[in-house]
């Protein structure tokens, strides 16, 4: 049937393995689940499946405050965000070293808020004693916009310091941990988070289009019930809390991708948010000794490197060829780099990085180990000398795991 529609519409039906910064690797749980019948979004089962998603998510994000399951991408769901939390005129500061932070100070300013903008440099993370001066000096600030992992680079962002200082300096702290969440360790109640996006098809392993947003219960608190909602209708917190359209929805959902995120969810939590974190943590590091040992270079420093998404350094011009060859040889697919203008000037590593993600299922060595030795196989081809072993620097980051660890991974394997 797949095969089927694959060829009707010209698409090649190879398996491919994402690497990708996203979309990541589905889990085949998951996609099981989408060959169930679908269902519609109103009546008793699509109620208690609605509910339950939820309520699980609550407990990814760490929160007692109300979840928005939005039907749409990553950056449509931060406009949401930005719609609701910010008015004309508001001041804002926005914290950005790459191509997503960018994103939402233009989200800021689209949605006429004044952006106070603070920068750092593309690959290297936001330093909170930078933001708490400029937190403390710019008092009518309402919010501190952030992004967790900046998928451009590969950077993890302090949050947890961050949400600090917004906390200190009384302003509200709004996230984008999309390509973070269900990954790299994020506590939003405990952190004082006002405002946290994630996405299904990143480190949680479902598929896109999907994009949870937690609203702190202080704040879901406060939302209250209007006669005539914000145009439109279907980006106002209000309508999502308060309207009825089957569940709490104001507009038709995508019932199969929110079954698929619940699935992915209850995964992440029978892994434990611990392990899963760890798990994450170790894929980088071992990604990032084997890109090194075979002679590339890393982006971020190793303190600033994420758990989710390394970004290889690869000689100017050998981007694309590196990618195409991982993909007509071995079916891995691997993300370019972004791009993107600064100041007028093309910056953010355009053709000279590869991204490669290790999100969710991915992230451990069943999938780390065959993509480093694809890696040694093209390098060649596409002009780079190898220095040394790939595949034995990941190994011993793994080996240096403690047994239980090893354990824990290969019983969640078993289980599949
Ligand atoms: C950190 C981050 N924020 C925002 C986005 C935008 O999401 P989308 O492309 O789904 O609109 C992405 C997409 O990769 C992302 O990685």
């Amino acid at each position: 049937m797949l095969t089927w529609c694959m060829e009707d519409w010209k698409i090649s039906s190879k398996r491919r393995l994402f690497m990708l910064p996203g979309p990541s690797e589905p889990y085949p749980e998951i996609l099981d689940k989408l060959q169930n019948r679908v269902l519609p979004h109103y009546g008793p089962d699509w109620d208690k499946a609605f509910s339950r998603v939820r309520e699980d998510l609550k407990k990814v994000f760490q929160t007692k405050g109300g979840i928005i399951l939005y039907p749409g991408s990553g950056e449509a769901a931060t406009h949401m965000v930005v719609a609701n939390m910010v008015k004309p005129g508001d001041q804002v500061i926005t914290l950005t070293n790459g191509f997503f932070g960018d994103y939402i100070n233009m989200a800021v300013e689209a949605f006429g808020g004044k952006s106070i903008l603070v920068r750092e440099s593309f690959g290297k993370a936001m330093d909170p004693e930078k933001v708490r001066k400029v937190a403390v000096k710019e008092k009518d600030a309402k919010a501190i916009c952030v992004v967790h992992v900046e998928t451009s680079s590969g950077v993890e962002n302090p949050i947890r310091e961050i949400a600090e200082i917004a906390e200190e300096t009384g302003k509200a702290c709004i996230v984008d941990a999309i390509a973070s969440l269900g990954g790299s360790e994020l506590r939003m109640d405990n952190w004082n988070i006002d405002i946290c996006l994630g996405y299904a098809s990143k480190a949680l392993g479902s598929i896109h289009v999907l994009s949870p947003i937690a609203v702190s219960k202080e704040i879901w608190d406060s939302i209250e019930e209007k006669s005539q909602y914000m145009t439109p209708f279907f980006i106002d917190f209000s309508a999502w809390k308060h309207m009825r359209w089957g569940g709490t929805h104001p507009v038709t959902m995508p019932t199969m991708n929110v079954l698929a995120l619940g699935e992915a969810v209850k995964i992440a939590l029978r892994e434990g948010l611990r392990n899963r974190f760890r798990r994450h943590d170790v894929a980088g590091k071992a990604m990032r000794e084997g890109v090194r040992a075979m002679g590339l270079g890393v982006l971020p420093e190793e303190e600033d490197a994420a758990g989710t998404i390394t970004a290889v350094k690869v000689p100017t011009g050998a981007e694309n060829r590196i990618r195409n060859l991982m993909m007509e040889k071995f079916n891995i697919m691997m993300g370019a780099s972004l791009g993107g203008l600064v100041q007028g000037k093309e910056t953010y590593g355009k053709g000279e990085l590869v991204r490669i993600g290790h999100m969710g299922l991915v992230a451990s060595p069943e999938y780390i180990v065959p993509t480093l030795a694809a890696l040694e196989q093209v390098l060649p081809e596409a002009g780079f000398d190898v220095k040394g072993s790939g595949v034995e620097a990941a190994l011993e980051v793994f080996k240096q795991q403690p047994k239980e660890w090893i354990n824990g991974l290969m019983s969640r394997l078993m289980v599949r």
